[in-house]
């Protein structure tokens, strides 16, 4: 099984951005944690970070046929971006929808969620352990 990991805006930047919200590890630890789980579970995986929304709509899009299922945190584009919504229409691919936060207890421009109109699941607020629970869901579904 192969799965996309693809994250938004400034989850680049996580172990110096807000550490109160986002925690003290780093992207690249992230990657390392994303990793070691599908290694545990047997599964590839592949790693995509950008802040620009049209290079994470051209990512989706490359999946078509190449990718299983697609993990997606699209960071701040979650809660504005039709295309990236659109684009995971367009590939049909089975997709889980991570939050490191808890956005439903955050500010109200977080509370609309594009990408949940199409992801089977949502998990939010459970840091990196979100992104091991999103593949063990792909993977066991
Ligand atoms: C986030 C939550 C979003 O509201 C925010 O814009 C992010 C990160 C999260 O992982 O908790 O950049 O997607």
């Amino acid at each position: 099984m192969k799965i996309k990991v693809i994250n938004g805006p400034n989850i680049n930047m996580i172990g110096i951005r807000e550490p109160q919200i986002y925690g003290n590890k780093t992207y690249k630890d992230l990657v390392e944690f994303i990793q070691k789980t599908a290694d545990d579970l047997g599964v590839t995986v592949d790693f995509f970070q950008s802040n620009s929304e049209g290079d994470i709509v051209t990512e989706i899009q490359s999946c078509y046929q190449t990718f299983d299922a697609i993990v997606i945190n699209p960071a701040a584009y979650t809660h504005t971006s039709v295309a990236i919504l659109d684009a995971l229409k367009s590939v049909n691919i089975p997709t889980v929808e991570v939050h490191l936060s808890d956005v439903t207890t955050r500010e109200d421009f977080r509370q609309i969620s594009f990408v949940r109109l199409y992801a089977e699941k949502t998990i939010m607020g459970l840091g990196f352990e979100g992104y091991a629970k999103a593949l063990e869901y792909l993977v066991n579904k």
